[in-house]
Parts: C-alpha cells; sequence; structure tokens
C-alpha cells in the first residue's frame, strides 16, 4: 500500500478500486442492453407486462437464462419487475420500441456490431489496422443497422443546428455522406425555400429515399450516388453539410473532402461541419476520447479530431470567417466561410 493511502485511512485506495471495479465492469452492462436489443428483447416485449417464460417460448430462448437477463435489465432501471412479469420501463419504451418515433432500436443493433468489433482491441493494437470493413459496406442487416441508426441519434441534433443556426438564406444544400437524409429532411421541413443533394454510397441511399419519400420530401431532396475518395461532389451549392465524416478518416483525406467542399459551393459559400470534437488535450470530452478509440477498431485512419485541427484542415481547404458551436448529442458544429 502506497503512503499516502495509509495517511488518509486507505480512502484513496477504496476510491481508486470503486473507480476500477466500475470502469472494469462496465461492458457486463452494455453487453445485457445491447443483446437484448440485438436479440429482439424488447420489441417482443412491447408495452405490456410479460412473464419471463412465456416471453422466452415466444423468442426460442432459454426461460431459465432470459430471466436472469430480465433480471440485470430490472437493475439497471431499464425494465420494471412486476407481478404479471417484466415490462420495459415507461421512460425507455419510447426508445427501445422499433415501432416508437424516437425509437434507438437501430443504434443499439450497431453498437452490438461495435461492441464485438472492440473484442478485437488487442489485434488492433498489434496490427494498427481494423477489425472489420467499413460500416457503410458491410452485409445488408449490419449497413441497414449502421444507417438506420444514424437517423436515431441525428434526429435531435439535427433539430437543434436547424433551431440554432439560421438557414433561410441558404437555397441549395450538398449533404456530404448524408447517410439516411435525417439532416436534410430536418432541415427541409424547417426551412422552406431550401433543396438539398444527398451524397452517399448506393446501399445507404436506398434507405435515403425510403425516408425522404416517408417524409413527402421527394421534389426538395435528391441522391446522389458517388464514393467522395473518387467523385466530386457536383457544383453550384451554396450550403454543405459535413455531418460525422471526417472522423472517418485521417487527415490527407479529410483535406481531400474539405477541398471538394469548396470547389462544390459558390463563392461565399457556407461549410457547417459536425463532429465529435476534442480540446486540445485531446482527453476531453470523454465521449470523443472514447469515439476515437470506435473509429480506430472500424477504420483504417479515423479517430476523433480537435476544434483546432478541423479549423487549420478548412483553412487550407480555403475555408474561414470561422464559429463554433455545441450541439446536442457530445457534437460541436465548426461554421465556416468559402474565402
Ligand atoms: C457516420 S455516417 C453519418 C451520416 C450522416 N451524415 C449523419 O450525420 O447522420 C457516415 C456516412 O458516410 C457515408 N460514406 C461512407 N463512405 C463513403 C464514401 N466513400 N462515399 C460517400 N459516402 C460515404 C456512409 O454511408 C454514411 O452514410
Amino acid at each position: 500500500m502506497s503512503r499516502s493511502s495509509q495517511c488518509d485511512g486507505g480512502r484513496w485506495e477504496m476510491d481508486a478500486n470503486k473507480r476500477l471495479s466500475e470502469l472494469s465492469n462496465g461492458y457486463q452492462h452494455a453487453i445485457v442492453l445491447l443483446t437484448a436489443a440485438r436479440a429482439g428483447v424488447f420489441a417482443a416485449m412491447g408495452r405490456q407486462a410479460q412473464p419471463a417464460d412465456a416471453l422466452a417460448r415466444r423468442l426460442g430462448f432459454d426461460a431459465r437464462a432470459l430471466e436472469i437477463v430480465l433480471l440485470a435489465l430490472a437493475a439497471d432501471g431499464i425494465v420494471t419487475r412486476e407481478d404479471d412479469g417484466f415490462r420495459i420501463h415507461p421512460d425507455f419504451a419510447p426508445l427501445l420500441l422499433p415501432d416508437s418515433p424516437t425509437t434507438q432500436d437501430s443504434i443499439l443493433k450497431h453498437n452490438y456490431a461495435c461492441m464485438k468489433r472492440w473484442m478485437s482491441l488487442d489485434e488492433v493494437l498489434r496490427t494498427g489496422r481494423p477489425a472489420s470493413e467499413p460500416a457503410a459496406l458491410l452485409p445488408h442487416e449490419d449497413m441497414r443497422n449502421f444507417i438506420c441508426g444514424m437517423a436515431n441519434i441525428s434526429r435531435l441534433s439535427s433539430a437543434e443546428v436547424a433551431a440554432r443556426v439560421d438557414l433561410s438564406g441558404f437555397r441549395r444544400m450538398i449533404d456530404v455522406g448524408g447517410g439516411p437524409a435525417t439532416s436534410s429532411i430536418v432541415f427541409c421541413q424547417k426551412y422552406p425555400q431550401l433543396n438539398c443533394v444527398v451524397f452517399d454510397l448506393p446501399g445507404p441511399l436506398r434507405i435515403a429515399r425510403e425516408e425522404i419519400a416517408r417524409a413527402g420530401m421527394d421534389a426538395r431532396i435528391e441522391t446522389r450516388a458517388g464514393d467522395y475518395f473518387r467523385d466530386e461532389l457536383g457544383e453550384g451549392f451554396d450550403l454543405a453539410y459535413v455531418s460525422n465524416i471526417i472522423h472517418s478518416m485521417g487527415p490527407d483525406d479529410s483535406l481531400m473532402l474539405m477541398r471538394k467542399c469548396h470547389r462544390a459551393l459558390t463563392p461565399d459559400g457556407t461549410l457547417l461541419v459536425k463532429d465529435f470534437f476534442l480540446d486540445d488535450s485531446r482527453t476531453a470530452p470523454n465521449f470523443a476520447a472514447f469515439f476515437s478509440v470506435n473509429m480506430l477498431t472500424g477504420t483504417a485512419q479515423g479517430k476523433s479530431y480537435t476544434l483546432r485541427e478541423t479549423q487549420d484542415l478548412l483553412a487550407r481547404a480555403g475555408f474561414g470567417d470561422f464559429r463554433h458551436l455545441d450541439v446536442a448529442a457530445a457534437s460541436g458544429l465548426l461554421i465556416a466561410r468559402k474565402a
């Protein structure tokens, strides 16, 4: 035991041990939650209380195993235990039920796939190479969970961007790697003069077109299939939106993409880059520091960038007049003008 722990009656050791135990056992909570989502437990529970054995029969699961998992979910407050069985806690039902408009079902299923690749971190440490293919190129179900997961998480942050940045002066936006078109839809709903082009790979764009049609936005939002590493983005846009893209690439590719945005914009055009920015210490915010590990396991060069690094990249690509906002879901928004 160290001298300091002897001086404070072992308090330091108790506190440090508690923290170590919380961190080292944290995987258990994530695995129980994500496995239940991935296995369709919440979808099968619906809004009713369900006895564990009846639920197990419907899902084809072992009754004892499912009951132990449901009790752990109850211990974490995700479900409640009632006389007639287990029910999703009312606070979480709108987030866990797949048919709810505020569902997080797809992002939980995507996080399950991320968790599996995080388990290869020891191999990634040895090789420096990612543990899986880029998520946008994964087999059908995993790609769908990834892209629909982006819709789950970007609904709120897109609404916040639309509320805090005045987009009423823009007519034509390129949504670079726009995935399920969530941001384009949310921006067009708020700003009736705006039209958007969602640029993405062909697979994700199939989901974008479903979402655009569901929102009744076919007349105002087009899709353009392309690969931003190979193709130009188009031209004549007065606004470019690059949300959660640069963290998937290294600095050279980020610069290349920012230059493509510069070419796609009209003189005086505006660029919005949204991402999980680190501060200059690179250790905070905590979410961004860990998101960098997510990108380490899932991409060849990706990482979380600091705001300052991103601003420097944008300046090298020909942008200036920078502004920054913190937005929902641990994100930052960097606003720049084509110089
Ligand atoms: C993390 S998601 C972000 C989606 C959306 N911008 C948002 O913030 O919700 C990254 C997006 O980039 C797209 N993407 C990945 N590689 C691409 C490429 N080479 N060319 C075009 N889009 C690509 C993916 O399909 C996905 O939609």
